[in-house]
């Protein structure tokens, strides 16, 4: 019990200056949430949400898992980006990595970790894609901070690959994509000036999906597999 004292001291605390400074604040908050971004960021302690980017209660919706990443198979990425896009609006969605990242660092290296190695195949996939600029940096270190760049930009493409950003991208109030990257030595957020628009153009012609409504003809006379597999040589 004692562990948290402090916490709950801090919260109390808290919940007073707020009073004090907006005694409408807690009403507000209340009413419900239009936050303007959705923030996909690294667990890492030291990188968080709404300290490093000025934001308080409301303005931020957050997803966070071990180096930032847009994985299109994780249903808790996908419900977070689903709720934050189509319930929230949210304009801007923000991808943050951070130097330093432990995640990217044990994907970087040839060792194993348990469980964890296959969430790092994802980061090693980047690694993969990007080999030869990778391997064109000599310093150990200045190709980790690359590396971290290069995932950022990669989870970026990655949300484009959702038919989520897909369909909110031909909506009324298409949101702005976006690649981040903090430095933990400094606390600096850097911009790493991707266009949103583009990176979702570019990948048009191999991951763009179209809403059964959208498409020509009627979709509900899909009938299955064409083929018979019962006629279909066994083994
Ligand atoms: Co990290």
């Amino acid at each position: 019990m004692a562990g948290i004292d402090e916490i709950l001291t801090n919260n109390r605390r808290w919940v007073e200056a707020k009073n004090t400074e907006d005694p409408e604040f807690f009403h507000r908050l209340a009413d419900g949430q239009k936050p303007r971004y959705l923030f996909i960021g690294c667990s890492d302690s030291r990188v968080p949400a709404s300290g490093i980017t000025g934001t308080g209660p409301g303005e931020m919706f957050v997803h966070r898992n071990i180096a930032n990443m847009v994985v299109p198979a994780d249903m808790n990425l996908l419900s977070v980006l689903q709720y934050a896009v189509e319930v929230l609006g949210v304009q801007d969605i923000l991808v943050v990595g951070h130097y330093g990242c432990g995640g990217v660092a044990a994907a970087a290296a040839n060792k194993q970790y348990g469980l964890i190695d296959n969430w790092l195949v994802n980061i090693r996939d980047v690694v993969r894609l990007h080999e030869t600029e990778l391997l064109r940096i000599t310093d150990e270190k200045q190709r980790l901070r690359r590396l971290v760049e290069l995932n950022v930009t990669e989870q970026v493409q990655n949300l484009a690959k959702t038919n989520i950003i897909q369909n909110a991208m031909r909506g009324d109030n298409p949101p702005r994509l976006h690649g981040l990257v903090y430095d933990i030595a400094d606390g600096v957020l850097k911009d790493l000036g991707i266009d949103g628009r583009e990176v979702v153009e570019e990948l048009e012609h191999i991951y763009a999906t179209q809403a059964p409504h959208e498409q020509d003809g009627d979709a509900s006379s899909y009938e299955g597999p064409t083929e018979d597999p019962s006629e279909q040589a066994a083994g």
